[in-house]
């Protein structure tokens, strides 16, 4: 597996990957990726991939995207679901289900994290269900919770 920087090319596949990460819990009844994409709240994650200040790694394995994890910022008018302040940047993340449990995401995480440090970014905030494990990850990896973005969900950031 290697992780490289996302590029302009890599707009589908983040989008995938936002799919993925809307339909974390097998639980729900999937949301297609036409309605991911159709819905602003979920869209704004890629919509013009890339913009000013996005920045975003990408895993590959036998030559195929498996994950993906990207940074952008939202201004106070739109926010994301994790937002905590507009120059602090939100962290989506996405793994192929097939290459889950194999050490991909937290690889994906520290690479976002090395490429915002090197960008001169102080902060990363992110949105997280509790039942979601990827809660036990975050806090694993340094991530506190702010507040609660909603009864089920945390907001949490990581000083860099
Ligand atoms: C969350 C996600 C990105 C993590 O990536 P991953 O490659 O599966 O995770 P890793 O293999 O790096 O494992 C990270 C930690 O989670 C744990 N973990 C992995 N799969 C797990 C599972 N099915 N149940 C419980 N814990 C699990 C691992 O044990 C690991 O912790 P450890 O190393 O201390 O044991 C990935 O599972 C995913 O895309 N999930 C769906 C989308 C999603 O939830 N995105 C985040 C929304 S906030």
């Amino acid at each position: 597996m290697i992780i490289r920087p996302a590029t302009a090319a890599d707009g589908d596949f983040l989008a995938d990957m936002l799919v993925e990460a809307v339909n974390w819990s097998t639980e729900w009844k999937r949301k297609s990726k036409r309605r991911v994409l159709g819905a602003p709240d979920t869209a704004h994650y890629v919509a013009g991939w890339p913009r000013d200040g996005d920045l975003g790694v990408v895993a590959e394995a036998e030559g195929d995207a498996v994950g993906a994890a990207w940074l952008r910022f939202f201004p106070l008018e739109d926010p994301g679901y994790g937002f905590v302040a507009a120059d602090v940047p939100e962290l989506t993340i996405g793994v192929a289900a097939a290459w889950r449990g194999r050490g991909v995401g937290r690889a994906l995480l520290n690479a976002v994290e090395a490429r915002a440090r090197t960008a001169g970014l102080r902060r990363i905030s992110l949105s997280v269900e509790r039942r979601n494990f990827a809660h036990r990850l975050y806090l694993a990896e340094g991530y506190e919770a702010v507040g609660a973005g909603s009864p089920d969900s945390d907001t949490m950031v990581k000083v860099l």
